[in-house]
């Protein structure tokens, strides 16, 4: 009877299996298992596509810290719902001292592929070992094929010695009487004073702090940085040198104080939209979305996207990416497990539009394509 029973349960678990995966179907919040049947180990990612094939990378999450004892890993699929496990496409460093030595924090890794270099480029979000999240930089590595292995180049604050745009004679003037200990956090006057540059001034010597980041190419083939800054209290966008290796030195700055995380971002019909978060940490809370009718602004808040239960803390998850397919967009976010990291869930919904703007609507489960 005991062999019967696991015989016709085996049967229900390969038809169930093969369900999910001939009928595409995403089931957010859920153990996603890759072909090896183990639950992906890629958060804070994002998707690049190269030729047929999506290939998503993120931080490899151990079981009791979140510090990075691996690296960022990758996967690769023709349907975004099997996913094949290609490994660590990049590797933390054994060697003491190293930028990317084992234990740092490396997260959102994104990668982008350039196609003048033929170089596929991966930034991430950078802090070094042993220093919590003091050092707030950027990293950068390279690969000549997509799933890696990439090697680590180099890591830094973003734009030392560099104005962003539209900081003037006037505007640098205003700043110069600007005195730091003359603001009680989170005052008006402090907020105006943060809106005026005196954080970016605090760093314009040795760069501007860089955290939760993504990467977007535009329709150009130029590409840009986006990072929270300024103690997370502002978001910088930033271009890329022609090779996605550098920063060009040309950047604008979102919501000067409005401490947005984990931006998301796509282009639809011309428009720019970018979905972020709050400031809370591993906890989740209300997402935010903006819109510009360039890369460059001017950037206009909107209501929260997210529809359906817990939207208000956007289901349980932090934003990290935008997907385009044709001309669908799927959102994606982590759900944090901070006491068990390798147990974090994804969110992955397709964004609709209402009323002309972008509104993301729970789903228990959906197939992509359709
Ligand atoms: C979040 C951020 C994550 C991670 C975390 C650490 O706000 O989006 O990427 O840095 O804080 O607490």
């Amino acid at each position: 009877m005991k062999k019967l029973l696991f015989f016709v349960c085996s049967c229900l678990m390969v038809v169930s299996s093969f369900s999910q995966q001939a009928t595409h179907t995403i089931r957010s919040g859920e153990i996603w298992p890759d072909d090896q049947g183990i639950h992906i180990n890629a958060h804070g990612g994002g998707i690049l596509k190269y030729n047929d094939t999506y290939y998503w990378f993120g931080e490899h999450k151990s079981d009791h810290t979140s510090d990075a004892l691996v690296g960022v890993t990758c996967y690769a699929s023709t349907d975004l719902v099997n996913w094949r496990n290609c490994g660590v496409a990049l590797s933390v460093s054994d060697e003491r001292g190293s930028d990317i030595e084992r234990g740092c924090i490396l997260e959102r890794p994104k990668v982008i592929y350039n196609k003048v270099t033929k170089k596929f480029c991966m930034w991430f979000h950078l802090e070094l070992k042993g220093r919590g999240y003091d050092a707030a930089r950027y990293g950068v590595a390279v690969a000549n094929r997509p799933e890696g292995p990439y090697k680590f180049l180099y890591s830094q604050r973003a734009n030392a010695g560099t104005w962003p745009i539209g900081f003037g004679q006037q505007e640098l003037a205003v700043l110069d009487t600007l005195d730091a200990s003359h603001f009680q956090e989170w005052t008006p006057a402090w907020r105006k004073a943060i809106d005026e540059g005196l954080l970016v001034r605090r760093d314009f010597g040795t760069g501007q702090m860089s955290r939760d980041m993504t990467l977007f190419i535009d329709d150009d083939g130029k590409a840009y940085h986006i990072f929270s800054s300024e103690e997370n209290l502002t978001l910088h966008i930033a271009e890329l040198t022609g090779d996605y290796l550098h920063h060009t030195g040309r950047y604008t700055r979102v919501a000067p104080a409005g401490h947005n995380e984990a931006p998301a971002i796509f282009k639809h019909e011309g428009t720019y939209w970018m979905i972020t978060s709050g400031c809370t940490g591993w906890a989740p809370n209300e997402a935010r979305m903006f819109s510009a009718p360039s890369i460059w602004g001017p950037w206009t808040q909107h209501p929260n996207p997210c529809r359906g239960p817990k939207a208000e803390i956007t289901f349980g998850g932090q934003s990290t990416y935008i997907l385009p397919i044709g001309d669908q967009y799927i959102f994606m976010a982590d759900i944090w497990r901070p006491r068990h990291p390798s147990d974090a869930r994804y969110i992955w919904l397709p964004i609709e539009f209402e009323d002309g703007k972008p509104i993301v609507r729970w789903r228990d489960e959906w197939e992509v394509g359709k």
